[in-house]
């Protein structure tokens, strides 16, 4: 809906808008997508704002950037119920759903320094996606909590 008597942050005209992300969970989304300000992109942020669906639900909206599908997986893992939506000349254009992907590759770094992924072999990392977690393809290692701090900076 467009005329939102709820709207907290300016709509946006040409980029991307990624709504019901868990309440407290926007900076790690930025994180994930790369941004943190210093290359000027122009980016609006809400976070724990009262959603009939999520409790609370942060909002993250970036003007002029498309995300990867990349990004999109990873994206799944800390916000599931997360829609992104592609606007463009300030109408919804695309409204997509996350899907929580079977594997992730070359996304997440392995916490574990023996694992072949973390040396200084060409091997992208790799790993299998859980109901709680994911799993290093490599080594085995769980990751559960904090997934977005193994995220490889790009
Ligand atoms: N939005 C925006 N700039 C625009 C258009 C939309 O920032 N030019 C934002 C809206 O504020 C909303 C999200 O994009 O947070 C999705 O917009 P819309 O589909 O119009 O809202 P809803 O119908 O409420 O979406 P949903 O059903 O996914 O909750
Ligand atoms: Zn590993």
């Amino acid at each position: 809906m467009s005329d939102d008597p709820e709207l907290r942050v300016s709509k946006i005209r040409n980029g991307t808008v990624i709504d019901h992300i868990p309440g407290g969970q926007a900076l790690n989304v930025l994180a994930i997508i790369g941004i943190d300000g210093t290359s000027g992109e122009e980016v609006s942020v809400a976070m724990n704002i009262p959603s009939d669906r999520l409790g609370k639900k942060d909002i993250v909206k970036v003007e002029g950037r498309e995300l990867s599908q990349n990004e999109v997986d990873v994206l799944s893992l800390i916000a599931p119920a997360a829609t992104i939506n592609i606007v463009r000349e300030f109408d919804v254009a695309e409204k997509h759903r996350v899907e929580r992907p079977s594997r992730v590759q070359g996304v997440l770094e392995c916490p574990n320094r023996n694992c072949i992924t973390t040396e200084s072999e060409p091997v992208d990392s790799a790993f299998e996606v859980l109901d709680d977690g994911v799993r290093c393809e490599y080594c085995d290692t769980i990751i559960r909590e904090d997934i977005a701090a193994h995220i490889l900076v790009s």
